[in-house]
């Protein structure tokens, strides 16, 4: 969605997505951590309705979810894995540009950090990973050029080029680029370019 998009659009998306598994860019992390027998501490940046978090949660991990729409920490707070996991996150309604954490091993972002201006950016892509600790990894979503929203400025696009130059301070671990014809949450017809991102800091 735009970032046009209104509270009661994400009010109504985020009850759609409770039930829906968590993303493919997050498990694969999760998996890698699980193979060093790793568990840590994760913050998930722009978590909606918690389908990440609440499986971060279940594989152990403590975590800071943060989204600048109340009614996504709201709609999380309300799920009922947490009370079946006896577990609950740490929860902050802020814009990520605006959000600071302490260091973690963690940075998940599933197709949110492309809703931050491409002025604010840079700066709060080094501010992930400067807070990673060795070891640490940022899994998420970064939209292409082609994608049909380029050129919003309240949206950030990047070059296939560009975003391998982001990419510079880590080791890629996954990098998978989907271009499609498929729809938005609205149900418009969307061109999608989106680079899917496991990357780890040396
Ligand atoms: C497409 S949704 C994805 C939600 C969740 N990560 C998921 O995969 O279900 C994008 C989320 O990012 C949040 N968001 C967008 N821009 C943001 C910003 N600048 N700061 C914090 N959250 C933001 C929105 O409120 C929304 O919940």
């Amino acid at each position: 969605m735009a970032a046009t998009t209104t509270p009661e659009e994400w009010r109504a998306y985020y009850q759609r997505g409770v039930g829906k598994p968590p993303w493919e860019t997050l498990l694969n992390a999760l998996d890698r951590f699980d193979a060093d027998r790793a568990i840590g501490h994760a913050v998930d940046l722009g978590c909606g309705g918690g389908r990440d978090t609440v499986e971060m949660l279940r594989r152990g991990w403590s975590v800071l979810a943060v989204d600048a729409q109340a009614a996504a920490i709201q709609t999380l707070l309300a799920r009922p894995e947490l009370a079946e996991l006896g577990a609950r996150p740490d929860t902050r309604v802020s814009r990520f540009e605006d959000a600071r954490w302490p260091e973690t091993d963690l940075v998940n972002s599933s197709f949110a950090l492309p809703l931050c201006p491409r002025a604010g950016f840079l700066e709060m892509w080094q501010r992930i990973h400067d807070g990673l600790r060795p070891g640490g990894r940022f899994c998420g979503q970064l939209y292409g050029d082609r994608d049909e929203w380029a050129g919003d400025p309240t949206n950030s696009h990047f070059t296939r080029a560009e975003a391998d130059d982001l990419l510079r301070g880590y080791e890629v671990e996954m990098f998978r680029e989907e271009e499609t014809d498929s729809k938005t949450l609205r149900g418009k017809p969307k061109h999608w370019h989106i680079f899917h991102i496991v990357a780890r800091k040396p």
